[in-house]
């Protein structure tokens, strides 16, 4: 595709996804997140062409004037809008898919173990959150969100929201995933809550198989999310109204 083209359908789809855009030329001027991906094109080809140095001499020039760290040796899809643009850094074995919208601070990077590819693969629509960490070599999966401040060290599959230090699925396919189950939870203080839930049911045992506490839990947290669902709705309905 010529390169004119695709400068026009990188500022139409940031028309489609910013509301706070208002014209082409407003795009075209004040979006560094789209000159730090029209830079990365450049060098890149400079990459591709064995001429290290001098792309990665590019990017550092695209980086003081964008904020946004790309490694030329990343490869990103078409429609890649990072808004806000300010400390995203890619990794060189990064792969973006099309249609992909970062917001500032996202680091596409390595966990500083592997050799090779380590650097994550987006897929197609993904979402990530301002200040998001995704590290590793691991792959989001389409159409997945990735909630601000997270930091996601595995897999996350299609259709899925994850949230959270370090992050879990809270939607999947649009239902919501409640953890229950302690697990579930893969993070550093897994095992005391392991152990801490076992005690419980070792206590409840001890006091005849009462079990209403945890069930209570579960029930409330269904509840909640039930109501938000309605509310969703609700907000929809009175939306569509307004649009009549
Ligand atoms: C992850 C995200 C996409 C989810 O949005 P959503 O589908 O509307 O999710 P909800 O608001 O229903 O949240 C579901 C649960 O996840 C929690 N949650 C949502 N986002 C979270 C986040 N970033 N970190 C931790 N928990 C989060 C909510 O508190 C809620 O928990 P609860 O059910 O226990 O109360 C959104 O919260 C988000 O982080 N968006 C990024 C926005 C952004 O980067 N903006 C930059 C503007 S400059």
């Amino acid at each position: 595709m010529p390169l004119f083209e695709r400068i026009r359908e990188d500022i139409d789809s940031v028309l489609d996804r910013d509301p706070a855009a208002r014209s082409k030329l407003e795009i075209l001027l004040c979006y560094p997140g789209l000159w730090a991906v029209w830079f990365h094109r450049v060098s890149h080809m400079l990459w591709r062409a064995r001429l290290r140095l001098a792309a990665r001499c590019l990017s550092q020039i695209a980086r003081f004037f964008t904020g946004v760290d790309i490694h030329p040796g990343a490869l990103l899809g078409r429609r890649f809008f990072i808004d806000h643009a300010t400390g995203v850094v890619i990794g060189e074995t990064a792969i973006v898919g099309s249609d992909v919208t970062i917001y500032q601070g996202v680091t596409l990077g390595g966990t500083g173990k592997g050799h090779g590819k380590r650097h994550p693969t987006v897929c197609d629509r993904v979402f990530i959150g301002n200040n998001a960490n995704v590290l590793g070599d691991i792959t989001i999966g389409e159409n997945s969100r990735v909630g601000a401040g997270s930091v996601v060290l595995s897999d996350v599959p299609p259709n899925s929201t994850v949230v959270g230090v370090p992050a879990h699925i809270i939607y999947r396919n649009g239902q919501r995933v409640l953890i229950t189950d302690p697990h579930d939870v893969k993070d550093p203080l897994s095992d005391a809550l392991i152990a801490l839930s076992a005690r419980v049911e070792e206590l409840e045992e001890r006091l005849g198989g009462e079990r209403k506490p945890v069930d209570k839990f579960t029930a409330e947290a269904a509840e909640r999310s039930a109501y938000r669902e309605e509310l969703g709705r609700l907000a929809e309905f009175v939306s569509m109204g307004e649009g009549i």
